[in-house]
């Protein structure tokens, strides 16, 4: 794959709560890029929000859904992404993402999870009797997939601006690698010229 591979975008993925879209929001800001989430966009084609779409149209067509949208997001340029939890633990999904973007993954323990979901009521898959039991299952089940992520950024009692910051390094570095650098002049450069 790396033959093909254009680190044009940021993609954003790991599990809910690890403040996908908060930190892709800012990196986008700071970088002057675009920035998609992915959720947004599915509840626009939907036209209804995300625990409509699983209660009337059950998670196979949300899945869908994002399939579709992940091979949209081949065509983006200098656009961050933010993925939901779900969308990055599908391997076709994370091959798409890859052939375009540097895919980091941000990384909480179940228990930080927890912290920073338990007060929303927008998550179906959280909609649980056991809801700490299902963040536990889920993402030991995601986590196989999670770790194929180019970075993987420990988000644990850390801010926004810094877990961003770090982020956006790794993506400058990524790049640097990636975009092919200028022939050295051999006026300029005289011993590296030849
Ligand atoms: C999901 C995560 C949610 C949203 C949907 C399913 C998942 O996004 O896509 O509720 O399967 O983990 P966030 O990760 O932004 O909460």
């Amino acid at each position: 794959m790396s033959g093909q591979r254009q680190i044009r975008n940021l993609a954003l993925i790991g599990f809910m709560g690890t403040g996908k879209s908060s930190t892709g929001r800012w990196i986008a800001l700071q970088m002057h890029y675009d920035f998609v989430d992915t959720d947004d966009l599915i509840e626009k084609r939907a036209g209804k929000p995300i625990t409509k779409i699983f209660a009337e149209d059950g998670e196979p067509a949300f899945r869908e859904l994002e399939r579709q949208i992940v091979g949209e997001l081949a065509t983006r340029n200098r656009t961050v992404i933010a993925t939901g939890g779900g969308l990055g633990a599908d391997e076709e999904n994370l091959a798409s993402l890859k052939r375009h973007a540097l895919v980091v993954c941000l990384w909480a323990t179940p228990e930080g999870v927890w912290r920073r979901v338990n007060s929303q009521a927008h998550r179906p898959l959280l909609n649980d009797p056991d809801p700490m039991g299902r963040i536990r299952t889920l993402l030991a089940q995601r986590t196989p997939v999670y770790r194929q992520a180019d970075v993987l950024v420990n988000t644990e009692f850390r801010s926004v601006r810094e877990v961003a910051q770090h982020v956006m390094h790794e993506f400058q570095v990524a790049r640097q690698r990636t975009v092919p650098r200028e022939k050295p002049n051999p006026a300029t450069h005289p011993r590296t010229g030849f």
